[in-house]
């Protein structure tokens, strides 16, 4: 085997082994992404619109509401209640996630970090996610557009 040959199949060895972890790599993007979901209910006199219920939302922790008035919402329950942000990060417009160990919105673009009120904790976003008022009644959580 001649040297051009040998660098052939090594690099080919090398090829097939990192297969496997791009792809990897690739799922635990998509696995982390929020459940989407259908606002399941009409606007209300008061311009609350049911999104979801509480078991779904405790279920997954996070929802993307794709059909939300004005747009996508992505809705959040933690221990400090119930979140409804936009999920159009302000940098250049990729979409966050809800990270609960970080207890914030990050960004998977350029990692901006956005606090559950919509503020801005680390760049390079400067300005605040846009913020919806939303609430839990009885099985239903309610975001207001
Ligand atoms: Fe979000 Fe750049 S698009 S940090």
């Amino acid at each position: 085997m001649d040297r051009r040959s040998f660098l052939s199949w090594v690099g080919l060895g090398w090829l097939a082994s990192s297969l496997p972890v791009a792809l990897a790599a690739c799922s635990n993007q998509t696995a982390s992404a929020p459940p989407t979901v259908t606002a399941i209910g009409t606007p209300s006199a008061d311009g609350f619109q049911a999104v979801s219920t509480v078991a779904d939302l405790d279920k997954a922790g996070q929802l993307m509401v794709k059909d939300f008035p004005g747009g996508a919402v992505l809705v959040v329950k933690d221990a400090a209640g119930v979140t409804a942000v936009s999920p159009t990060c302000t940098h250049q417009g990729c979409v966050v996630t809800w990270k609960g160990d970080q207890k914030a919105f990050v960004c998977p673009c350029h990692d901006a970090k956005f606090a559950a009120d919509g503020k801005v904790v680390a760049g390079p976003a400067t300005r605040p996610l846009k913020t919806f008022t939303a609430k839990i009644e009885g099985d239903s959580v309610l975001v207001k557009a």
